[in-house]
């Protein structure tokens, strides 16, 4: 196991109600006057917003509200809530909503104290090591899909305009105060997006597996029983949408896999994620779903690199029987494939809407300049192409 840190300071408040908190959570933390950031509608058709901002009236808290967040959150309305913040002289950023929101709120938050553009952590010069953000607004979150992880975790990742070029940035001060929880929240999303945010939590848990760091049983066990938990509640969620058990698992589960609980001590991977990004950001197509396609892609690629590993994700999480292990491992990913196309995502190009000739400038967008993604296998880009050509 390698040394590491883990900080992981959000207060997560979790279950039904859990919402009537918010105003008094706000508060506990500094807050006077929040930013109320949210998505395209749908927390305003489903209550959601209405009840928020009965808790931020009932506890005091002044608030000035910011909706238009697209998913693939854009840098243009990351801008304009930071000198709306700046004009307002808010003290709290609010995202009442998914992932996008949530990134959004986080580039707002620290943009507003830095004196210069925002985007210049995103942009950073090292990709293996961004520059931390030094010190943002307090953040909270009320969360509506199961998915990204933004909640928990001390990351943003934005569409940067006018090149469309998405990036991330990270930072401790990135990582919520609190986040709200309630699973009933979820009960309105469209199955897609509740298939698109399993799909996500998943590869977030397989970025950490698949390592080449030794004798890490601890987050091995963890990681498995969350894949596990997460292929069995999305099942159940994609026929009962209103099962509110399946609904808190799995809610819980996309706040674990990416709160880094799974990767304290390894090596991580997340060359899918970086190929994945440039997906999204051409084609604008939902960050799940251009997961789906990578992903098993880069594993059959990369499998041969410890067949062992790939044999043992097909026991522990798709109960694989014992055999020959390069038949398990062919037949582990084959698993997963299944499961995704269970849950209706895409797994190849065509299905996503993505285009071959589409290949060199997605390669090239990632920016690799003779250097290479990924800690499983390093990726140089005739590897990034070869992937993206097998889909
Ligand atoms: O915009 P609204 O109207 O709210 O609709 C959203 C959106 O269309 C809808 N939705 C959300 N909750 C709903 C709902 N519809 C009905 N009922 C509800 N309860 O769902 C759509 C997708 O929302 P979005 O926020 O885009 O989804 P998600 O949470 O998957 O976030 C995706 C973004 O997060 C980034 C992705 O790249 C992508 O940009 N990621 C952020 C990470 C992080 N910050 O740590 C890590 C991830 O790997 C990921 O890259
Ligand atoms: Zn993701």
């Amino acid at each position: 196991m390698d040394n590491f840190e883990f900080y992981s300071p959000t207060r997560f408040v979790f279950g039904r109600g859990a919402e009537e908190k918010t105003g008094a959570l706000v508060r506990k933390y500094g807050g006077t006057k929040a930013l109320l950031h949210y998505g395209g509608g749908s927390v305003k058709a489903n209550g959601v917003y209405d009840k928020v901002v009965a808790s931020l009236e009932a506890a005091g808290v002044a608030y000035v509200p910011l909706g238009g967040v697209q998913p693939n959150p854009r840098s243009g309305l990351v801008r304009e809530g930071i000198a709306l913040c700046r004009r307002e002289k808010i003290d709290f950023v609010l995202a009442v909503g998914g992932g996008s929101v949530i990134d959004s709120a986080k580039a707002i938050a620290f943009g507003t104290l830095y004196d210069g553009d925002f985007a210049d952590f995103y942009f950073g010069k090292d990709v293996k090591r961004p520059t931390p953000v030094p010190a943002a607004l307090p953040i909270g979150t009320v969360l509506t899909i199961a998915a990204a992880g933004s909640e928990g975790s001390g990351n943003s990742i934005i569409t940067l305009e006018p090149d469309m070029l998405k990036r991330g940035a990270t930072g401790d001060a990135l990582r919520p105060a609190f986040s709200i929880l309630n699973p009933e929240f979820t009960f309105t999303l469209p199955a897609y997006q509740t298939a698109c945010g399993a799909t996500d939590m998943f590869a977030h848990v397989v970025e950490r597996y698949f390592t080449p760091t030794r004798d890490v049983a601890v987050s091995d066990e963890l990681c498995e029983g969350l894949m596990r938990t997460i292929v069995a509640e999305s099942r159940k969620v994609m026929s009962a949408p209103r099962d509110y058990a399946a609904r808190a698992n799995l809610m819980w589960a996309g706040s674990l896999a990416h709160n880094n609980v799974c990767g304290a001590g390894r090596a991580q991977d997340w060359a899918s994620h970086g190929i994945e990004h440039e997906l999204s950001a051409l084609y604008g197509c939902a960050h799940g779903a251009g997961l789906a396609v990578v992903m098993p892609a880069w594993m059959d690629y990369v499998k041969d690199v410890d067949i062992p590993r790939f044999a043992r994700f097909a026991a522990k999480v798709f109960g694989v029987p014992e055999g020959e292990p390069a038949a398990m491992a062919a037949e582990g990913i084959r698993h997963y494939r299944a499961w995704l196309r269970d849950l209706g995502m895409p797994l190849t190009f065509a299905e996503l809407g993505a285009k071959k000739e589409d290949i060199p400038a997605l390669v090239a967008k990632l920016g690799l300049n003779g250097n290479t993604v990924g800690t499983f296998k390093p990726l140089a880009e005739a590897d990034v192409t070869r992937i993206l050509e097998s889909c």
